[in-house]
């Protein structure tokens, strides 16, 4: 096909999409998005500036003057952050406003990897590969609690549970976007797989779209 290899990973908080991604992005050689720092940025942006998270015209505002330039990512990976980050992204000005560079960083010439909750629904419908990840909240809530006590943050199992249980509700609950896989997406449960057994399972499933014949794909459902 003309166009790049663009693939598309989408999952829940902690399902082991963005370290997927990013290891598509190096098997394939392509640049790699991580779109949930997207809206870790605004979240931040509006703590920073103190407006209360829910307030919609001051996130729209924070949006509309958005440069992504240079960030620490290290810094929005934070609970906190993660948590402010899902009650902005239910906002359709927040969401609208980030629409564009998503969609124009997939459009590179060689293609890219996407990950966030709605890259294969929404931002790239077109993707040539879909990918959504999955695992059990219990698992999930598993690899955060060892990923943040590796970060020295100290919450208990039960509450990054309890966080992970509220931000699927809400992110699976709003309207515009919400968290659910593609009609053409490939589940991928990662509960009872190693990172290595994860992506080799990826790259297969990668692999037989790009050989896919391209009539194939356009009526595949
Ligand atoms: O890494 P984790 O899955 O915990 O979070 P993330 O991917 O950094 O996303 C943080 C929040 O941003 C999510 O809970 C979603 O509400 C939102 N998000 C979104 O709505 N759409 C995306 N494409 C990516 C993230
Ligand atoms: O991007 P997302 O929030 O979906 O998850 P992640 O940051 O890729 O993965 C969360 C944690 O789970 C990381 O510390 C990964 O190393 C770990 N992980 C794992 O133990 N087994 C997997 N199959 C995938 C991820």
């Amino acid at each position: 096909s003309p166009a790049g290899l663009v693939i598309a990973v989408d999952g829940p908080a902690a399902s082991g999409k963005g370290t997927l991604a990013r290891r598509l992005s190096a098997h394939y050689g392509l640049p790699y998005l991580d779109t949930g720092l997207l809206y870790r940025m605004v979240a931040r942006a509006m703590l920073e500036a103190g407006h209360d998270i829910r307030d919609a015209a001051a996130a729209g505002e924070i949006v509309s003057r958005f440069d992504q330039g240079a960030f620490d990512e290290d810094t929005l990976r934070g609970r906190e952050i993660g948590e402010a980050a899902s009650v902005v992204a239910a906002m359709p000005a927040v969401r609208s406003g980030l629409i564009e560079r998503q969609r124009r960083f997939a459009g590179q010439p060689g293609g890219a990897v996407l990950d966030g909750r709605d890259i294969g629904t929404v931002i790239c419908p077109q993707a040539r590969a879909k990918l959504f990840v999955t695992a059990t909240p219990e698992v999930r809530a598993a690899r955060r609690h060892k990923e943040l006590a590796g970060r020295g943050e100290e919450a208990t199992f039960d509450n990054i549970l309890a966080d992970i249980r509220r931000r699927d509700a809400r992110d699976s609950g709003r309207s515009d976007a919400p968290l659910k896989a593609a009609d053409d997406a490939v589940i991928l449960d990662t509960s009872a797989l190693t990172i290595e057994e994860a992506l080799a399972a990826a790259i297969a499933i990668v692999d037989r779209r790009r050989s896919a014949q391209p009539e194939r794909i356009l009526t595949e459902r």
